[in-house]
């Protein structure tokens, strides 16, 4: 891959990009080898950039596919992740006490409401951004343990391409790619979704800009990622939405909820509600792998040899 080449195709224009470049339409995944799913299915909100609105998304999906059945959000922005903030509520316990061993997977979990469970990230701890593999190993298990008790698990992730984010994304059955029309956010997209490509090449990321002024503008993005992302990795991401810059946003985050609920009339929450039920369908067709159990076999700690 040239790097230079990837960062000034993003850079242009829609109208100087080269033709033929057309997003190409998306196959049709197998339908689920098995009527009973005995795991969660598993999404992870990601971005490479901090800020695009990983959690802004992860808040209102998690809060629409609780309606459809229990759901878990994980906050895998380890050790200063806000998700439970969108959700209003202040866990006492988080992933620092789990991986630490100071408590077992299910005291760790926090009720948002009836069907909406969380675990929170924890704050201020900079040791769990770089997770040890036995850490890492720890989570997978407690993860395991409890997506079976879950329709859906959603991750949201924290920014950057370290091992330990991308492999929260290798692992999940369904990945969106959260990107703004900033080039270095796109540029970063990019980059997340080569790194995650490299990790799990059966990976389908999913595409969603968030913060556009208009459906052109949503569409430029689009275009643009697709051209760098089929010459350098001869592969694109597939688009499945975009959410309009809206300030209700600002206001739901203000208020500590998910603007689907503050605010469902907003155009930003109508976005959110239609990107919900595109991936509610894809959730309908995608073999669901068991986050935990996935993220299990990616770790390479081995309790037999420590
Ligand atoms: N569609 C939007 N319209 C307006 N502001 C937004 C939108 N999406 C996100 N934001 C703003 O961006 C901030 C960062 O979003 P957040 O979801 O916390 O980013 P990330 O989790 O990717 O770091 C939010 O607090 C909000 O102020
Ligand atoms: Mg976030």
């Amino acid at each position: 891959m040239n790097w230079d080449q990837a960062r000034k195709l993003l850079h242009l224009s829609r109208d100087e990009l080269p033709r033929g470049q057309e997003q190409v339409p998306s196959q049709p995944r197998m339908q689920s080898e098995s009527p009973m799913v005995p795991r969660a299915g598993s999404l992870c909100v990601a971005s490479g950039k901090g800020g695009t609105g990983k959690s802004v998304f992860t808040a209102s999906l998690s809060s629409r596919l609780s309606r459809r059945g229990r759901t878990l959000i994980v906050d895998a922005d380890m050790g200063i992740g806000n998700a439970h903030i969108l959700q209003g509520v202040a866990p006492e316990r988080s992933f620092v006490e789990l991986v630490a061993g100071t408590a077992a997977p299910r005291e760790v979990v926090a009720r948002c409401d009836d069907r909406l469970d969380l675990i929170a990230a924890g704050s201020g701890v900079s040791s769990m951004a770089e997770l040890s593999p036995f850490e890492m190993h720890r989570i997978a298990e407690a993860l395991e343990q409890l997506e079976t008790d879950y329709r859906y698990l959603v991750v949201d992730s924290a920014a950057g391409v370290s091992n330990q984010t991308v492999a929260f994304a290798a692992a999940s059955d369904l990945v969106v790619v959260v990107t703004t029309p900033a080039v270095t956010a796109m540029t970063d997209a990019y980059a997340f979704i080569k790194v995650l490509l490299r990790s799990n090449p059966s990976a389908d990321p999913l595409l969603v800009v968030n913060r556009a002024h208009s459906f052109e503008e949503a569409r430029s993005v689009v275009k643009r990622m697709e051209t760098v992302c089929q010459r350098f990795l001869s592969r694109s991401p597939r688009w499945i939405g975009w959410i309009p810059d809206d300030d209700a946003v600002i206001q739901a985050v203000n208020a500590r909820a998910a603007i689907i609920n503050h605010d469902p009339s907003a155009p930003a929450a109508k976005a959110l509600e239609h990107l919900s039920m595109v991936l509610l369908e894809e959730f309908d067709r995608t073999r669901m792998r068991g986050l935990g159990r996935s993220l299990l076999s990616r770790v390479s700690y081995s309790p037999k040899l420590a």
